[in-house]
């Protein structure tokens, strides 16, 4: 068994897991803010605050524990449908958390990676996000994605665009796109490269994919349970990985 807990925050926990049940990639939607804030009678956006501090802490210990990539639901492209307010407010925190945690996440060779059109967001945005991809592009520790204006639709029509567009530029013949393999398309998402989830959590209750890695998420194991993301604590994230190694992942055929 491989002890756990280097971070100093959870020295006291006994939360102990096989080197070889380690998930690869675990995918968060991170749902329930709008909800705390509610009961709270507070505005939306300090329930976004504190889910961005609930972020940090899964961070840490996703890192800590060795997941390899850990991809975090920060903005959807049906998000932009929100007040004026909330999604500046959105946008703000994104840019208060990497000013903020970029160093230590660093530190911790951490990569920052998005997934999603960030194009479209606002410059203080883009501008952030590249200067934290630049610093951490040659760390080698846990991926961190933040899905950013990102939707599962968006991102299959933008792989065919791109497709289109390669054979085009005379990268691709047109012979490849007639036999496309379902490991040539999976170049051409934003995961390029990366293993398919091996879990997709949903705090707060709600069990729906919500336009998320609907490419990638063929055979994750879905956990859902009730509490709101600014009150999903470390302890719950160990439990969905407990839940999940008591799964039986058959792909399809049988044991
Ligand atoms: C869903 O909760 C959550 C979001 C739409 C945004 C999640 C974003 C963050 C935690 C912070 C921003 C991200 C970064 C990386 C700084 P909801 O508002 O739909 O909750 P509700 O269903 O209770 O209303």
């Amino acid at each position: 068994m491989w002890k756990l807990f280097k971070g100093k925050e959870y020295k006291e926990s006994n939360f102990s897991i096989e080197k070889n049940k380690i998930p690869k990639h675990i995918a968060i939607i991170m749902d329930g803010n709008g909800r705390w804030a509610e009961e709270r009678k507070l505005p939306r956006t300090m329930g976004h605050k504190a889910g961005v501090e609930t972020l940090k802490k899964i961070v840490r210990e996703a890192s800590d524990i060795g997941i390899k990539y850990l991809t975090a639901y920060s903005f959807s492209t049906e998000n932009w449908k929100r007040s004026e307010e909330e999604v500046s407010g959105l946008m703000n925190l994104l840019v208060e958390f990497l000013r903020r945690d970029l160093k230590e996440m660093h530190e911790n060779n951490i990569i920052i990676n998005t997934l999603g059109d960030i194009s479209k967001l606002p410059k203080p945005c883009i501008d952030i996000l590249n200067e934290s991809k630049e610093m951490t592009k040659n760390n080698t520790g846990m991926v961190l994605n933040l899905a950013l204006n990102y939707g599962g639709r968006q991102e299959i029509v933008y792989a065919v665009r791109n497709i289109f567009k390669d054979y085009e530029d005379g990268k691709i013949s047109k012979d490849i796109i007639a036999n496309l393999k379902e490991e040539d398309f999976s170049n051409y998402i934003f995961t390029k490269g990366m293993p398919d989830p091996d879990i997709i959590i949903r705090p707060s209750g709600e069990q729906r994919l919500s336009n998320f890695m609907l490419w990638q998420c063929a055979y994750s194991e879905f956990l859902y349970n009730h509490i709101n993301w600014p009150e999903f604590t470390i302890e719950d994230f160990h439990k969905a990985i407990e839940e999940y190694n008591n799964r039986d992942r058959r792909y399809g055929g049988t044991k």
